[in-house]
């Protein structure tokens, strides 16, 4: 694992940003997986001031909120248009459909299209808990596309993007780990200090299915890009 430290979040963003830039540009990118959250904000901020066109690029976010239509403004859809597509469209952008009435055939569809278009580089945000995308501890590494009943602490600290904590969806859909790990490279983003002790577990404790992110110690390219606050629990 390589780690970065960084000032603050805009550094952050900056600093994932010309990573993802160069690989664009040596044609080492293609597909790129996103994630949503205030994480990658200050990422797409860049990505949205550049000169780069992403129109023949894919790209495939790692969750969506179960029974939230793409136009609700609490949707990761919705999310991904503003911070993003609006103003830097791709040639396909992939989320899985809140909407959709078969939750297990939605499950399989999405995973054919990540088996379809593999992942040249994954961002990744981080839970509390250590969670990435939306698997919470205790989900396998070996899991594919599922429906994802949200943990408490999850549904606390996502609640303040809703007026009221009874609004905040309690099922997602999200990317297993398995998935997450074929990417060719990984990018995971971590501002702020409710983010330290899940990033001390992430990097230097045991991998283990109660910590999602410690998977990515068995992940042969991963950066993780942290701030002051999110790494001072660190070691080294
Ligand atoms: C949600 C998302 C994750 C994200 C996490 C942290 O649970 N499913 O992908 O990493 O929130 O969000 P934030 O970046 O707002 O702290």
């Amino acid at each position: 694992m390589k780690i970065i430290r960084v000032k603050n979040q805009q550094e952050g963003g900056v600093v994932s940003f010309k990573m993802i830039k160069e690989n664009i540009e040596n044609k080492k990118a293609d597909t790129l997986g996103l994630a949503t959250g205030s994480t990658p904000e200050t990422l797409y901020q860049e990505m949205v001031k550049s000169d780069l066109d992403f129109s023949h690029m894919t790209s495939i976010n790692l969750d969506e909120y179960v029974g939230l239509a793409a136009t609700d403004p609490q949707s990761y859809h919705y999310f991904m248009e503003k911070h993003l597509f609006e103003e830097k469209p791709f040639k396909e952008s992939f989320l899985p459909d809140g909407l959709a009435k078969d939750g297990k055939a939605e499950c399989e569809r999405y995973d054919e299209i990540i088996n379809t278009h593999p992942v040249d580089i994954q961002i990744l945000g981080i839970g509390e808990n250590g969670h990435i995308g939306f698997n919470e501890p205790g989900s396998s590494f070996e899991g594919t596309t599922s429906v994802v009943d949200l943990t408490e602490s999850t549904i606390e600290a996502n609640s303040r993007n809703f007026d009221n904590i009874e609004d905040v969806p309690t099922k997602a859909y999200s990317m297993g780990i398995r998935s997450i790990m074929q990417a060719k490279k990984i990018i995971l983003l971590a501002y702020g200090p409710k983010k330290a002790q899940a990033i001390l577990d992430t990097i230097e404790g045991p991998v283990t299915e109660d910590v999602p992110a410690s998977v990515l110690q068995n992940h042969s390219d991963v950066t993780i890009i942290v701030d002051e606050e999110a790494s001072r629990l660190l070691s080294k």
